[in-house]
Parts: C-alpha cells; sequence; structure tokens
C-alpha cells in the first residue's frame, strides 16, 4: 500500500516529536534535547533523548530510534498505515484513500465486507445474549465466573435455537446469498434456503490484530459434541495466522506472553489481569503463529492443559516458536486441568508465582522424557542418564551446555562430573565438526570484518554530512550518493543528496518516510543521532573526515573492480585509487 508522499510529511510536520513523546514518556530538557527513560529497554538513568530540531528520537542505550511514525510503531505496535492513520486523526487531517490497484482495490473491498458482515453477526449474537432468548446462555458464562464487563470486552454473544435467524437478520441488512456463503456464516441449500451454522451455542467472536470480527468459536452449554465449533477458513479468517486475544494483548507491554490451549483460558486470564495472553485457534502452532509473536514479544510462556494431550501440544510448539526466535518456558498448573480452572481454585497471585516458577523448554522437555523411566531401578535409571547426556550434547554453546549439565545433575540427583563424562562422550564428534565449522567461519569472517569496516566508514560520512550539510558543496564532484555501496545507505544518502540540491538542507526525521519497517528506522537513526566526537584541533578534524572519505571512495573503486571485467576501466579505476592519496578534504574552520 503505497501512501502520497506530501501527506505523509504532512502528518509528520503536524505532530511535533516532543509533543507526541511527552504523552508516553516524562521528559526533561538537557541542552537542545529532551531526555527521559526509555521505554524500549528496562533502564534506571535515562538514555533516550528526543531532539526538537531533528524531530527524531534515538536511545544511547539499545539503539532504538527514528522519527515520530517509528516511535508510534514500536510504542503502541502498530504497522504504519496504523500509525499514519493515528497521527492524521489526532492532527485532524482526513486522509485519502491509500492508492490501490484495481485488482487490489476489489479484494480489499470483499474483505472488508466479510469483515463487515462478521461484526454484525456478532452484533446480533451479542444483542441475543443480552435478551430474554439468551438468558441460558447468560447464565451459563457468569456461571462460569465472567463477569459483565468480560462479556463486553470480548463481545461474547448466543446463537439461539432458530436454524435460520442470523441468515435472515443478514439478508435484512442487504447480504447476498453468495456474499453470505462466502462468510461462513451460513450454508446455503438450493431447495431449503439458507440455514445458521450455529445454533444454541455461546458465541466466541475472533478478532484480528487490528480488532476487526473474522469468525467465530461457538462452546455449546454444557456436554454435547463438537464442545466447540468454529467458522470454517474464509477469504479474512485464516487459523494459521491469528491468535485469540491478539488484539488486546499486543497492547500490553508487557516482557513476556502467555500462550494457552483454549478460548476459556484467555479470557479467564484477560479477567485476572493477564491481559498478554492469547490461544491459538483450535488448530496446531504453526510457524506463522510464530512469526506473528516474535512481532510483539522475545518471550513466551507455554500455558497448555496439564494432561497428556496438552504435554504433547507444547512438545509440539516448543521448536516452532523457538524456530522464530523466541524464548520459551513452560508453566506448571498442576494440579489443575488449565489457566482457567487453576485461577478459579487458586487466583491471580499464586499464578503469578508459578509464572515466576516457569522451567525453561529444555528442562521441560527433559521432565518429559524423564516420566518414561523409573528412579528406582538402576538399569532404567542409566537409560535415562545416556538419553539425557545425548539431549544435552546438543547444545552447542558451551557454556551453556554446562550450565544445563549442572542443572540436571542437581535436578536429578546425578554427578556433575559423571554426566559431564557422558554428554562429551556423546558430543565428540558433534563439537569436533562443530569446531571446524567455526574455523572456516574464522577465515571468512577476515573480509567479513574489512565490509564492517567500510560500511562504517559510509554510516560516518553520512553521519558527518547530516551535521554539517556544508559538506555537501565542499564533496561535489568528490562523493556523490553512488559512493554509498551498502544499499540502506544508499537509499538513505540518495534521498539526501537530492533534498539538498533542491532545498539546500537536509531533514532527517521527513526521510525516514521512505522506510515503513521499525527495523530500518532503527538504522537510519543511527545515522541521523550519531553527535560526532570533534577532535581539539581543526587539522585533526580534516584528517579524520580526509580519512572516512578516502575509506568510502576506496571501497566503491574496489566494489567495481570486482564487478568488472574491463581492462580499460580497470586501469581507469587504479589511477583513481592513486589519485586517492592526494586527497584532501577542508572543513575552513578558521
Ligand atoms: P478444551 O477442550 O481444552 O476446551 O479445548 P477449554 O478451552 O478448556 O474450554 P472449556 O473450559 O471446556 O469451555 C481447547 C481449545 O481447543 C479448541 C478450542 O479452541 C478450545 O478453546 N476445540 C476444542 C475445538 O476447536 N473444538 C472442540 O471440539 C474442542
Ligand atoms: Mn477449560
Amino acid at each position: 500500500m503505497y501512501y502520497n508522499e506530501d501527506i505523509v510529511e504532512e502528518v509528520r510536520v503536524r505532530n511535533d516529536i516532543v509533543d507526541i513523546i511527552s504523552g508516553y514518556v516524562s521528559l526533561k530538557k538537557k541542552g537542545a534535547s529532551y531526555f527521559g527513560l526509555c521505554p524500549f529497554h528496562n533502564e534506571k538513568s535515562p538514555s533516550f533523548s528526543v531532539s526538537r530540531d531533528k524531530q527524531m528520537y534515538y536511545c544511547f542505550g539499545c539503539g532504538a530510534g527514528g522519527n515520530v511514525f517509528t516511535f508510534i510503531m514500536e510504542y503502541e505496535n502498530f504497522t504504519f498505515p496504523e500509525t499514519l492513520k493515528m497521527l492524521a486523526e489526532r492532527a485532524g487531517m482526513e486522509l485519502p484513500e491509500a492508492e490501490l490497484s484495481k485488482e487490489e482495490k476489489r479484494a480489499s473491498d470483499y474483505k472488508t465486507m466479510l469483515r463487515e458482515m462478521n461484526r454484525q453477526a456478532a452484533n446480533y449474537f451479542y444483542l441475543l445474549l443480552h435478551s430474554e432468548r439468551g438468558k441460558n446462555a447468560y447464565d451459563y458464562l457468569t456461571d462460569r465466573g465472567i463477569t459483565k464487563e468480560t462479556i463486553k470486552k470480548f463481545g461474547l454473544g448466543y446463537a439461539d435455537i432458530y436454524s435460520d435467524d442470523l441468515y435472515q437478520y443478514l439478508k435484512s441488512k442487504g447480504y447476498t446469498d453468495s456474499q453470505l456463503k462466502d462468510s461462513g456464516l451460513v450454508t446455503i441449500d438450493e431447495k431449503r434456503g439458507g440455514s445458521d451454522k450455529f445454533w444454541n451455542r455461546v458465541m466466541f467472536p475472533i478478532l484480528d490484530v487490528n480488532s476487526k470480527v473474522i469468525g467465530f468459536g461457538g462452546r455449546v452449554m454444557g456436554d454435547g459434541n463438537p464442545k466447540y465449533l468454529n467458522s470454517k477458513e474464509t477469504a479474512v479468517f485464516d487459523k494459521s495466522r491469528n491468535l485469540f486475544g491478539l488484539h488486546i494483548a499486543r497492547t500490553s507491554r508487557k516482557p513476556y506472553f502467555i500462550v494457552c490451549e483454549g478460548y476459556m483460558d484467555v479470557i479467564s486470564m484477560h479477567q485476572a489481569g493477564f491481559i498478554n495472553t492469547v490461544a491459538s485457534l483450535g488448530t496446531a502452532f504453526t510457524p506463522f503463529h510464530g512469526t506473528l509473536l516474535k512481532r510483539y514479544t522475545k518471550e513466551v510462556i507455554l500455558s497448555y492443559d496439564s494432561d497428556e494431550a496438552g504435554t504433547k501440544a507444547a512438545l509440539r510448539a516448543i521448536p516452532i516458536l523457538k524456530e522464530s526466535g523466541l524464548v520459551v518456558r513452560v508453566l506448571n498448573l498442576k494440579p489443575y486441568k488449565d489457566p482457567d480452572e487453576f485461577i478459579k481454585a487458586l487466583g491471580a497471585e499464586a499464578l503469578e508465582e508459578r509464572i515466576k516458577e516457569a522451567i525453561s523448554s529444555f528442562m521441560f522437555e527433559i521432565a518429559v522424557l524423564k516420566q518414561q523411566y523409573n528412579e528406582n531401578d538402576p538399569e532404567s535409571w542409566t537409560m535415562f542418564a545416556h538419553e539425557l547426556a545425548k539431549k544435552l550434547s546438543t547444545i552447542s554453546e558451551r557454556l551453556e551446555r554446562q550450565n544445563y549439565i549442572e542443572a540436571c545433575a542437581r535436578t536429578y540427583h546425578m554427578g556433575v562430573k559423571d554426566l559431564e563424562e557422558l554428554v562429551n562422550r556423546y558430543g565428540m564428534t558433534m563439537y569436533r565438526t562443530k569446531e571446524q565449522g567455526e574455523n572456516e567461519r574464522e577465515k571468512k569472517s577476515e573480509k567479513e570484518k574489512k565490509d564492517d569496516g567500510y560500511r562504517q566508514s559510509q554510516r560516518l560520512l553520512l553521519t558527518w554530512m547530516v551535521n554539517e550539510p556544508r559538506l555537501f558543496e565542499q564533496l561535489k564532484g568528490i562523493i556523490s550518493a553512488d559512493d554509498f555501496i551498502e544499499p540502506s545507505y544508499h537509499s538513505v544518502a540518495k534521498m539526501l543528496f537530492e533534498e539538498y540540491e533542491q532545498e539546500h538542507k537536509v531533514t532527517p526525521a521527513k526521510i525516514l518516510n521512505q522506510f515503513t519497517e521499525v527495523e530500518e528506522h532503527n538504522q537510519v537513526a543511527v545515522i541521523f543521532n550519531t553527535t560526532l566526537k570533534m577532535a581539539p584541533s581543526p587539522e585533526d578534524n580534516e584528517k579524520a573526515l580526509t580519512d572516512v572519505v578516502r575509506r568510502v571512495k576506496e571501497y566503491h573503486i574496489n566494489y567495481d573492480m570486482e564487478h568488472s571485467n574491463d581492462i580499460g576501466m580497470w586501469q581507469k579505476l587504479i589511477k583513481e585509487k592513486a589519485e586517492l592519496q592526494k586527497l584532501y578534504v577542508s572543513l575552513h574552520f578558521s
């Protein structure tokens, strides 16, 4: 989705960064900047700075940084379009429709229609729950300890015993049979007409991350099969890419997320104050879920049912979550079956305690493994020790492996030395191949290190130019945007050169508008927020700058040489390289 640049820029200019961030972080003026405690990492003394001149923020502690859009994207976990919309509204601006192709527009309209229909259905179920016809359902929910506020917050509802009342209701709202069929809420039979998918069930609307209703889970009241009936997948309802409760959890700003199995668990957890809880939608955990969670948190606490099925599901989810780069811990709910029952029996504080005690996914996997063996039978216990050692030997980092060896020895009453020896026996071949791999990597990294150095020079030069825009004049004919080889620096350089050319100034915060990912913003923010350490004498500064310019040029020349087979070209490049030695950049400080 693309927005007109002028509009993006106008939204940015109309939202002063100091005003916006002050609403989230308490800031104090210090020199030209404002300082406060960084909201993106834990700290006791303020290293988070906001500059009104640059209209940017930067944290010297964790490197978070960007313009007003970045801040809202990071803080609110919004996408770029969501952020733009919020800031436009705040500034009292009307945002024109994003420019979509015809095809995109048609698909988008169709999805909007389906979401709207789901919203209407949720409304209808909600009203029924609060009507005379929904009395049983209402009692069912309150008997299960759900409060009026929670019912409202989750928009719970009731689908009643008539077989086509929702169908009739949606028809009356103007939806066609073909649209209704695609929503998954009704089935259409040629002879009998439309009939509702859900009847006599308590309804749990499923919202996407933008709080739009995309489907439902419906529970029978009491016993019955199936216990939960879910909407089928539609153009807007993809079970492998959505999580129940995420639209709320994403605003929780807790350092970890809790993942449980069921709708009722999520609802009880939220009611007990754990609003950082989500669940998958009656299906197994997928890599998409992993990536989705990774957008919002670094750590997940699995809080699956304590029965065999729950344990199996946890064992399947762990590698998927770890693959997404999440730290995983596992909660012990015993002797209760699930979080809902635990909270009802022992309350929120007891659960908080259990969360603190949650064990790492590795220790959980070992604990499950142990169940197959008998501590009192030497033969069985030896077999366990071997299996344990095998698993420990797969931990590639030495210190981590050692820590786990010690933890397991403690937990399972084994001698550390004995276990260590066993682990080494299993690990021998593995470590050896691993070390070889590391050597090769070291060799390769010489070139990488060099590249890093050049990349740093490019960054440093951009920082110089932003801090001292007159360099654009002084470096004319020497440096151009194409000298910045690193792709992200190249695009930034291009924008800076273009802006300087046209307006004789540079506006760092505006340049950030071109990027829509938080990571990109952070990367670019470093360039704009590095303060140059000036040497005491002008000559030293000129020398330092000259050095940076030479390195950037040199890298460009090397790059061209690597990518060319033309002898004439090579000769030209070699000459250029030799001439670099004569280059001197004067800052005219005096
Ligand atoms: P559970 O059977 O553990 O249900 O299924 P629960 O969440 O504890 O619900 P209550 O407390 O009995 O009301 C866990 C999840 O598996 C899916 C649902 O998403 C449910 O929340 N499920 C379960 C289904 O989709 N269909 C079923 O028939 C059962
Ligand atoms: Mn339950």
